[in-house]
C-alpha cells in the first residue's frame, strides 16, 4: 500500500496529513499560531512551525497507523503565502523527501481549498473561496480556474481579522466575531427575525457601506466606518452582527452573479471563513432560491489543513507532476489561482 503526505505550512498553521492511494484521509494533524492579543508577526509563525512540526508530523503517521517507508511522495504547499512560512515548509518536506528518496509534488494552496471541495461531490461548481488573504468567486473553465470576481482589497478573513485586533480581541478573530455576533442576535434581535429570505430585521443593524462591483467586493470603507464606531465605544456585538450581515450578503451577490453568468447549477464554498454558519445559511438561502446545489467540506478541511495540499498533491502525481530533483522545487509567496495550468483533470 502507498501514501502520500500532505503537508501545509503557508501561513498560520503548520499540519500534516496522510492520504492513502484512493485519496481517503487518514489523519489531518495540525497546530495553529494564535495570539490572545494582537495579530500574527510572520517570524514568530515560523517559529511556531519550526516548533511544532516534528510532533505534528509524529502525531500524523500514528494516527494513519503507516510507518515513514511507506510515504511514496510528498505534496508540499509551496505558494502562495507568507515567505517566511513557506520556507520553512519547504526545508521540512525537503529534509524528509531526501532523507525517504521520494519526490515532491508542489501544491498551490487557493486551488487545494477549491479542490477539496471534490471530494464532498461538488462536481462542476462556482466557487466561492472566502479565507483569510483570498476572496475569490472561481470557476473552472477552458482548462484554468478562472477567477470572475475578487476582493479589490482586503480578503474576507484578514478583514475580520483587523476588526477583531481593534477591538482588542486576538488572532483568528473570525471565530470570536462569530461568536459576538451570535451573542447579540440572541439578545436583541432574534424576536423580531424575519420569515422572508431568513433576512434579519432592521432595526439591530448599524448602516455600513455595502460596495459590491460587478463580481468584484471591497471592504475598505466598511473598515473605515467600523474604526469610528469602535472610536466612538459602539457595542462590539452590534459592530459584529452588523459586519457579519454586511459582507456576507456582498459575498453571496457576487456568487450568485457567477452562477447566473457561467448557468452553473452548483455553489462551493471554501476557506477559513467557510466555517461561519451565518455565511453558510445565506449561501444555502441564495442556493434554494436558484435551485442549485449547495456543497461545503467539514470544519477540518476549511481552515488550512495538510489533507488538501494531500487531496490535490495526489490528483497531481498521479498525473506525473512532481519533482525529484529537490534543487528544483522552490517556493512562489505570489503565485495566483489562475498561473495554475489545471494538467491532472
Ligand atoms: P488564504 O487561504 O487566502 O491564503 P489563510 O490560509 O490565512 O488565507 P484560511 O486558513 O483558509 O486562510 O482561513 C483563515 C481565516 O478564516 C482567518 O481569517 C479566520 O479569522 C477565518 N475564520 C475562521 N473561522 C471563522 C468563522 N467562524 N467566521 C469567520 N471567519 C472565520
Ligand atoms: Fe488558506
Amino acid at each position: 500500500m502507498k501514501y502520500i503526505l500532505g503537508v501545509e505550512s503557508t501561513a498560520h498553521t503548520f499540519g500534516v496529513a496522510v492520504l492513502n492511494w484512493g485519496g481517503k484521509i487518514l489523519s489531518n494533524i495540525k497546530d495553529s499560531y494564535t495570539t490572545e492579543k494582537g495579530g500574527m508577526i510572520p517570524l514568530e509563525v515560523r517559529r511556531h512551525h519550526k516548533e511544532v512540526a516534528p510532533v505534528v508530523y509524529d502525531e500524523a503517521l500514528k494516527e494513519a497507523g503507516i510507518t515513514e517507508e511507506e510515504i511514496e511522495a510528498i505534496a508540499l504547499s509551496n505558494a502562495p503565502g507568507l515567505a517566511p512560512c513557506l520556507l520553512e515548509g519547504m526545508a521540512f518536506a525537503k529534509r524528509l523527501a531526501k532523507r525517504l528518496g521520494v519526490p515532491i509534488v508542489g501544491v498551490n494552496h487557493c486551488v487545494a481549498h477549491l479542490v477539496i471541495g471534490e471530494s464532498v461531490g461538488a462536481k462542476d461548481p462556482v466557487m466561492l473561496y472566502a479565507s483569510g488573504a483570498n476572496t475569490q468567486v472561481v470557476a473552472f473553465e477552458g482548462g484554468k480556474f478562472r477567477v470572475f470576481g475578487e476582493t479589490l482589497d482586503l480578503g474576507v478573513g484578514n478583514f475580520i481579522d483587523t476588526v477583531a485586533r481593534n477591538m482588542g480581541l486576538g488572532f483568528p478573530g473570525g471565530p470570536r466575531i462569530q461568536q459576538l455576533a451570535v451573542e447579540f442576535e440572541r439578545s436583541e434581535v432574534r424576536n423580531q427575525r424575519s420569515e422572508i429570505r431568513g433576512q434579519r430585521s432592521e432595526s439591530g443593524l448599524l448602516e455600513l457601506s455595502y460596495s459590491v462591483k460587478g463580481m468584484d467586493v471591497s471592504f475598505s470603507g466598511i473598515q473605515t466606518q467600523i474604526r469610528n464606531l469602535i472610536e466612538k465605544g459602539e457595542n462590539f456585538g452590534r459592530i459584529a452582527y452588523s459586519m457579519q450581515e454586511v459582507i456576507f450578503a456582498m459575498l453571496v451577490e457576487a456568487a450568485e452573479r457567477a452562477l447566473a453568468h457561467t448557468g452553473k447549477k452548483e455553489l462551493l464554498l471554501g476557506g477559513g471563513v467557510a466555517c461561519n454558519s451565518r455565511l453558510q445559511e445565506m449561501c444555502k438561502i441564495m442556493c434554494k432560491e436558484r435551485g442549485a446545489k449547495f456543497f461545503c467540506p467539514d470544519r477540518g478541511l476549511l481552515v488550512d489543513n495538510g489533507a488538501m495540499i494531500g487531496y490535490l498533491g495526489l490528483k497531481m502525481y498521479k498525473a506525473g507532476i512532481f519533482e525529484r530533483d529537490l534543487d528544483k522545487v522552490d517556493i512562489s509567496p505570489r503565485e495566483r489561482t489562475d498561473d495554475i495550468e489545471v494538467l491532472w483533470k
